[in-house]
């Protein structure tokens, strides 16, 4: 794999790639991408066959700005409110598509997912080619994303040709998705780094969790069963069990190796007197912040050591915490 620096001149170098009909892994504000040029279904493709994900999955969409996504997508009032408030930034709106973007996009929906990020080298790259970029994240398919060039070049290799490396990404998750098509039912697809609340607060209104609203004020049929809502999702190859409030530890078998994952540096449990048990800290005093950056490059290292077992300790409790609930449950189930 050939990995490009940010610098001007190879931010040159990969606009032209992808012009050309090439797939990049760019990192963005969230995780790492792996991006090809939207409007060239031969490219989109290429994305589809390079992560192993199955074609009913659809793609995000990534923009310059707030005036190139009118291009692509209907905005209403709500979007203009939300991308007013959080663009450029890590926060996803399900809008109705134009005609333009092709269909292996969108996996056949009539709407798309679009974002604008605001990571320097990314949002270089969408000035230069002033097209929009497809880009999921660029991991195998159901593995943990990548939020170092190190989890890219080592699950892509031999698979990706071209990669540029932006360091650690800044937030660590995916962005928050939130489904605008149909105005009055706003919907909250994926928590991500961009929370709930704040959403809520600018929209006016209280968004709808397909998740938990089974009765909620949408149709049944409204709830999106979109395949990247699917539990199995972010997966570390090793089986994760999360810890309830009050669970005892769960009992070793001989020479069973475990992992145990803490949010505050100053726990102490009966794991840390067992020597099969190694301790990881997600965040040094329950910072929800801190965690999200440290979770997906905890589980890839844990991962790569050869443990039977990741135990993670009860997560803490409040609406901070919904994102990296919603991807540990994910991971464990
Ligand atoms: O932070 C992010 O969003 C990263 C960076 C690279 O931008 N991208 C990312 O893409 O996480 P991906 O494909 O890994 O996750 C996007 C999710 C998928 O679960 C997909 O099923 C869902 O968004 N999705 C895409 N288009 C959709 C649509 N039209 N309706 C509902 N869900 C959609
Ligand atoms: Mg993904």
């Amino acid at each position: 794999m050939r990995v490009y620096t940010t610098s001007a001149d190879h931010i040159q170098q990969v606009s032209q790639l992808l012009l050309n009909g090439e797939v990049v892994a760019i990192p963005t504000e969230t995780v790492y991408g792996l991006a090809a040029d939207a409007l060239n279904s031969v490219a989109v493709q290429k994305i589809y066959e390079i992560k192993g994900r199955p074609a009913h999955n659809p793609l995000i969409i990534h923009v310059r700005s707030s005036e190139s996504a009118e291009r692509f997508v209907h905005l209403n009032p709500s979007a203009h409110k939300l991308i007013h408030a959080f663009w450029p930034g890590p926060l996803t709106l399900v809008l109705p598509k134009k005609d333009c973007i092709p269909e292996i996009v969108t996996a056949g929906l009539s709407t798309v997912g679009i974002r604008c990020p605001r990571h320097p080298a990314m949002h270089a790259i969408l000035e230069q080619i002033d097209r929009p970029l497809a880009a999921p994240s660029a991991n195998p398919s159901n593995y943990i994303s990548p939020t170092r060039i190190e989890h890219v070049t080592q699950h892509l290799e031999g698979r990706l040709k071209y990669a540029i490396d932006g360091g650690p990404c800044e937030a660590g998750l995916e962005s928050t998705i939130i489904d605008l098509s149909e105005e009055n039912c706003p919907k909250l697809l994926r928590p991500g780094p961009i929370n709930k609340a704040d959403i809520e607060s600018v929209l006016g209104s209280t968004l709808f969790d397909p998740k938990k609203d089974a009765e909620g004020t949408c149709s049944d049929s409204d709830i999106v069963t979109s395949p990247g809502q699917l539990k199995v999702h972010y997966s570390p190859h090793t089986p994760i069990t999360l810890l309830k409030q009050h669970e005892s530890f769960p009992q070793l078998k001989a020479d069973q190796r475990i992992a145990t994952i803490h949010f505050t540096s100053k726990r102490k449990n009966e794991s840390e007197e067992n020597p099969s048990v190694s301790s990881f800290t997600l965040t040094s005093c329950e910072d929800p912040k801190e965690a999200a950056n440290n979770l997906y490059e905890l589980l890839q290292r844990i991962d790569a050591e050869g443990f039977e077992m990741i135990t993670v300790d009860p997560i803490p409790n409040g609406p901070e915490w919904a994102a990296i609930r919603d991807r540990l449950n994910r991971a464990a189930s």
